[in-house]
């Protein structure tokens, strides 16, 4: 029912399937009130595209008339809309209003018996301001409700909520145990007051603690999450689906949202908006216009405005740019600034699910920037993975226009006549040897002449890191002809460097791990390289075809022959997708590898990876490039997992 289709770290574009049709996800949900519908839904579905809302199946319960009408004829039918309609349960009345009296159970079967698509326990609501032991006591109810009501579910798609008030111990022991459940989809609720607040560094928190424990194959739904200002982080910790009841709220204040922030009519000086609501009007007209009229041409601005955001949500997905469109936003409000910072605390956990590469640049935002994991996994690789050639001396430069190596050539040829050298660039992403100037993200990144103060201090830090632990009994800042001399005095040698190869070990072991290079040992190596660009193309060892290089991220494209190679000289796990026996017959034959018959894969994995995929006896059966990581694989139900490029058939 749910399938990932594209993907920027946690962020993704899915594909909801539910009786009533497919919803791409991240979607916004607007709430229908069945007794006042200031846009319809069947106007939702044609001016906005809409192909799901949610509406209260409680409020529905309570009213006779629409009760009646609900369990004759159905949700659908009493709200004329024939898309895929979500109920919640009444637990936000609950919080509201503090007096619904329904059972569990009895409503998650009226959800069912009028035909939601998909229905909602009666969770209970845990509010920011709950001790732990009351916030611990509605986790309990919540769970106890939650088991009682999946039995229940029928036919219908069943949401488990996640509470725990602001203890991320809680809601970590809610996200778990629900997990265990027959869920289709994990709403994270009691957030409406951390919103209403504008603490969203606190959403972060309890964001991140629930979705850690959740599957990563159930769509994850924040509930109440209805201002496109929180639309971008969201989606960034991998939520898929927001419910929106604040455009017609608003409206009725006659506020108007927008991504960066939200302006009262009253204090605007145009209509700054290209909407369909905005362009059919004037602000004097909307101004003179009688309220009732004026109160939905704002709702209907809320709502594309919104919906528009999520468009550029899935744009920043498909280009790889969520990072940037986060940090971007993160300047329209401090508390979302806290925010972005607070999500830094999960760097290791979202480096997981954080693409190797992308085909657009790495865009400096500013200090922030510097902890997004691409930053942190590159450091990481670099000194867990790479080895240094054996030279006697470094010579370090300066951040520089690149490729570095063609920035620098001069300098490198020259010192290279006469010293036994190797060469490193203090970079913004760390000590980037010249060997490895064209792999991504050092070749594509974007960043300003002037970096930030506390971004140079950092980088200072992991350049002393390296000084403490490289190894080099030599090692030098170039300074211009006197380091030449210098160098020449301590580390005479003539020495010719093989650039080509160099730069395939050294993206070798950076690409699939410490020892990765060594298939090269004893071997014949020849590279093809383009003639345009001089840059390497193909990598010939002992006269197979092992290996391309590609031009957009200096990656390698592995082919069977480099696999075999690799299976050698790295013991499984590593670079495995491990495929079950008969799957793996069709893999061999070059059929993409479906998720659902991954048995085993190697924790090291991440999306864009080059694999090798075999059966459960490790015999190859192809390559190809993952689109999931480990937990990915082992939980989707539906969808690609290894999208096969060679197969040994
Ligand atoms: N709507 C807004 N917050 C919540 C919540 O915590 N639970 C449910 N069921 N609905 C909500
Ligand atoms: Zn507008």
């Amino acid at each position: 029912m749910f399938e990932l289709k594209e993907r920027d770290g946690l962020a993704r574009i899915c594909e909801l399937k539910t009786r009533h049709g497919a919803v791409t996800t991240p979607a916004l949900l607007p709430v229908v009130n069945p007794n006042q519908l200031t846009i319809t839904p069947k106007e939702m579905q044609d001016e906005f595209g809409v192909d799901m809302v949610i509406t209260n199946s409680y409020i529905i319960w309570n009213d006779e008339r629409l009760r009646l009408r609900a369990v004759e004829s159905g949700v659908h039918s009493l709200l004329e809309y024939d898309g895929s309609v979500m109920t919640d349960s009444g637990t936000f009345q609950d919080h509201v209003y503090g007096d619904v009296e329904v059972d569990f159970r009895e409503i998650v079967e009226f959800q069912r018996d009028i035909g939601s698509d998909i229905g909602t326990i009666l969770d209970v609501f845990s509010e920011p301001d709950f001790t732990e032991d009351e916030a611990r006591a509605a986790v309990d109810e919540t769970l106890l409700r939650a088991r009682g009501s999946a039995q229940l579910k029928g036919d219908m798609f069943l949401a488990g909520t996640v509470q725990g008030g602001t203890y991320a111990n809680l809601r970590e022991r809610c996200a778990m145990e629900l997990s265990r459940m027959n869920f289709d989809m994990h709403p994270i609720g009691g957030v409406v007051p951390l919103l209403q607040d504008y603490r969203f560094s606190d959403v972060v928190r309890v964001v991140m603690a629930s979705k850690q424990h959740l599957p990563p194959s159930r769509p994850v739904h924040l509930f109440g999450a209805g201002h496109p200002l929180v639309f971008p982080i969201a989606v960034l910790m991998g939520c898929d689906l927001f419910d929106s009841a604040s455009y017609a709220k608003y409206a009725r204040e006659e506020r108007m949202m927008f991504p960066t922030g939200t302006r009262f009519l009253s204090g605007l000086r145009d209509l700054a908006c290209g909407c369909p609501a905005c362009t059919s009007t004037s602000i004097e007209e909307l101004r003179a216009a009688d309220p009732e009229e004026r109160v939905k041409t704002i709702a209907r601005h809320n709502l594309h405005v919104s919906v528009q955001e999520l468009k550029n949500v899935r744009n920043a997905i498909h280009e790889g740019s969520i990072w940037e469109l986060v940090e971007r936003r993160a300047r329209a409000h401090p508390a979302l600034l806290e925010a972005l910072k607070a999500l830094e605390e999960n760097t290791e956990y979202l480096e997981r699910f954080e693409p190797v590469s992308r085909r657009g640049a790495f865009f400096y935002c500013g200090p922030e920037s510097y902890d997004r994991p691409a930053v942190k996994r590159y450091r990481d690789r670099f000194f867990s993975r790479y080895r240094r050639p054996a030279t006697k001396a470094l010579v370090g430069f300066e951040e520089g226009k690149k490729p570095y190596s063609r920035s620098y050539a001069r300098e490198i040829a020259a010192i290279s006549e006469s010293v036994d050298a190797s060469f490193i660039v203090a970079s913004f992403f760390g000590p980037v040897p010249i060997e490895l100037d064209e792999m991504y993200p050092i070749a594509q990144s974007v960043l300003p002449d002037t970096l930030d103060e506390d971004v140079v201090r950092r980088m200072r830090d992991v350049m002393e890191r390296h000084a403490h632990g490289h190894g080099y009994p030599i090692a030098a800042m170039w300074d211009g002809v006197e380091t030449l001399e210098f160098l020449k005095d301590v580390a005479r040698r003539r020495r010719s460097i093989d650039m080509d190869m160099l730069r395939c070990r050294a993206v070798l072991d950076m690409q699939f791990g410490r020892g990765a290079a060594n298939i090269l040992d004893g071997k014949e190596v020849e590279f093809v390289k383009s003639r345009n660009t001089g840059k390497i193309r193909n990598v010939i060892i002992d006269g197979r075809h092992a290996l391309s290089m590609r031009a957009y991220d200096g990656r390698f494209t592995l082919k069977i022959e480099g696999a075999r190679l690799l299976s050698e000289a790295l013991p499984p796990p590593r670079m495995r997708v491990v495929v079950e026996d008969e799957p793996a017959q069709f893999a061999a034959k070059g059929a993409n590898v479906f998720a659902k018959f991954v048995s085993e894969c190697d924790p090291d994995i991440r999306p864009g990876d080059d694999v090798i995929v075999t059966n459960t006896k490790e015999d190859i059966a192809a390559v190809g490039r993952a689109l999931m990581n480990r937990e990915e694989m082992l939980a989707f139900e539906r969808g690609i997992a290894v999208r096969v490029k060679q197969a040994v058939e």
